[in-house]
């Protein structure tokens, strides 16, 4: 595919992202129904199914050759299941709402999150918060931005002066979890530690240089395959827990500005 078509496969997720955005921004208050999934903190809302339904039909009127992976119409399957269906060429995978918990509880950060791969790599990434209504996207080889300027990952050099950001993958929420024994080695040795509860955001913010790095484990493809790409267009790393290139299919991830990279791994090593 040539760039000018990338330009609008780019144009598309953008204007897909704003019209979801636009309803998710619609029903804040007004959720119907919230399910649990796997557990309390793992929940979905009436509004979270709109969203992807607005967003497969809109993908699947202008591209109906391109496959479509998303959060709630993915079933049981694993990361790596899920991607292995789906196989090569052209797909879109979908976070009709990222950071759902955050919306039910109308704190104003959760996004739209919607990533481009071509034999699954990431080749564009939007990433949209309805509310602030700041939207970031990046093409391959073409840079980051955040609504429409350039942005580059932050200029700290030790974990010392870093801030970082890190969430609970829903089977983890609990005592004694993996992520509560990282933090506790991380306390004192960075700057500070955050965590917001949208991972795309997250990503972004770490492309923005407003947060330092980023960890995660059991992350999907639909929450890192936009902000994994704009991340690295904005000059800063992606890798898993052991230091490996992040692919979309891996159960950790780890991302900073780069500078930091190697000391961050082995900060949340145990
Ligand atoms: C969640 C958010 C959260 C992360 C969770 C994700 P969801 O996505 O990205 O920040 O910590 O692991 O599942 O469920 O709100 O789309
Ligand atoms: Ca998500
Ligand atoms: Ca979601």
């Amino acid at each position: 595919m040539n760039h000018a078509n990338e330009e609008t496969l780019l144009q598309s997720a953008v204007a897909y992202a704003k019209q979801a955005g636009d309803l998710i921004r619609g029903r804040v208050g007004n959720l119907g129904d919230i399910q649990e999934k796997k557990n309390v903190s793992d929940l979905v809302t009436k509004v979270d199914m709109l969203s992807e339904s607005l967003l497969r039909s809109q993908i699947l009127k202008d591209y109906s050759d391109h496959w479509i992976l998303s959060e709630e119409d993915n079933g049981t399957l694993n990361s790596y299941e899920a991607l292995q269906k789906k196989g090569s060429g052209l797909g879109w995978i979908i976070d009709p709402i990222d950071g759902t918990t955050n919306f039910i509880h109308e704190v104003p950060h959760f996004a739209v999150s919607i990533g481009i791969v071509r034999d699954q790599e990431p080749i564009i990434g939007v990433v949209y918060n309805p509310l602030t209504e700041e939207l970031f996207h990046a093409r391959k080889h073409f840079g980051a931005f955040r609504n429409g300027a350039p942005i580059q990952a932050g200029k700290e050099t030790r974990l010392g002066e870093s801030l970082l950001a890190a969430g609970f993958q829903a089977e983890e929420w609990g005592p004694n979890s993996h992520l509560l024994k990282q933090m506790d080695k991380l306390a004192g040795n960075c700057r500070n530690l955050r965590m917001n509860g949208a991972a795309s955001l997250d990503l972004c913010w770490v492309a923005m240089g407003r947060l330092t790095g980023f960890w995660h484990s059991g992350l999907h493809p639909w929450d890192t395959s936009a902000g994994v790409l704009i991340v690295r267009e904005a000059g800063g790393q992606v890798t898993d827990h052991h230091g490996n290139a992040y692919q979309l299919h891996h159960d950790t991830l780890v991302a900073s500005n780069g500078n930091i990279h190697s000391e961050f791994l082995s900060g949340i090593q145990l």
